[in-house]
């Protein structure tokens, strides 16, 4: 897979590419890319965001900015790309990102994530060259980059060969393999810390008990994260 982030910031990535998931991804022939939209503005002076019309708090992202960075990068009139590749333009309000659309991520060739900054995209930069935007959240982060990478994290880690163990990536929470519940609890050594003992069955070495109990944790996990998200009246 080549993903290519868009960013006013491309050293926040430094740290996010030594991570070992990430690392082994690009041994295995992944590609992280990064575009700097300065690197490419038409305007003098590095310019890339500008005033709101109607007025109004903060800087725009400017789309003539964000056009010739994407022409630059793929040697085309960017509005032909959504046809040929997704385009996602991180914004607080987009899909909100989950484990199925992670896979749907996953399961392409080719990904581009445009991380906005000050107030956002200009309007024009979302109708004619994104094919969707994509939340991290319902809240507001600073700049679009913490949140390329939660995607690229998110589907970095589900390619062959980014994790050491191949089966941490489908037994884990939200994973067909659990139903889409959350993961059940973890216990290592030592078996008993001041008194908080693990559960006798894990101790066991029984297979099938072990997998039942895990299975029953699981779903008591979702069955408490579902009341906790619609709690009962009064
Ligand atoms: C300060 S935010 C802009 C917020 C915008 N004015 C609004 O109220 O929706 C700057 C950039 O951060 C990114 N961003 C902020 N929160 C995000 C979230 N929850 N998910 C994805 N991207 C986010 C987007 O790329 C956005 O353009």
């Amino acid at each position: 897979m080549e993903i290519d982030v868009f960013t006013l910031f491309p050293d926040a990535f430094d740290w996010f590419e030594r991570q070992r998931h990430v690392a082994n991804a690009i041994a295995h022939g992944h590609r992280l890319g990064y575009v700097n939209y300065r690197d490419h503005t038409p305007l003098g002076a590095g310019q890339v965001d500008d005033t709101p019309f109607g007025g109004g708090a903060g800087m725009v992202l400017r789309v003539d900015v964000v056009e010739a960075a994407l022409r630059e990068r793929y040697g085309v009139d960017p509005i032909e790309l959504p046809a040929t590749r997704r385009v996602i333009a991180l914004t607080p309000g987009g899909r909100l990102l989950d484990d199925a659309l992670v896979d749907e991520l996953a399961a392409e060739d080719a990904l581009t994530l445009l991380s906005g900054r000050y107030e956002g995209f200009d309007q024009r930069v979302l109708d004619h060259f994104t094919s969707e935007e994509v939340s991290i959240g319902r809240y507001v982060l600073a700049g679009g980059e913490l949140a390329a990478m939660v995607v690229c994290d998110a589907v970095l880690r589900k390619l062959p060969g980014a994790l050491g163990h191949e089966h941490s990536a489908l037994e884990e929470s939200f994973s067909k393999a659990l139903e889409g519940a959350p993961e059940y609890p973890h216990y290592t050594r030592p078996s008993d810390f001041r008194g908080w003992t693990v559960p006798e069955v894990l101790l066991s070495g029984h297979h099938g008990r072990i997998r039942d109990w895990r299975v029953a944790q699981s779903r008591e996990r979702a069955a408490r994260a579902a009341r906790a998200a619609d709690p009962p009246p009064g």
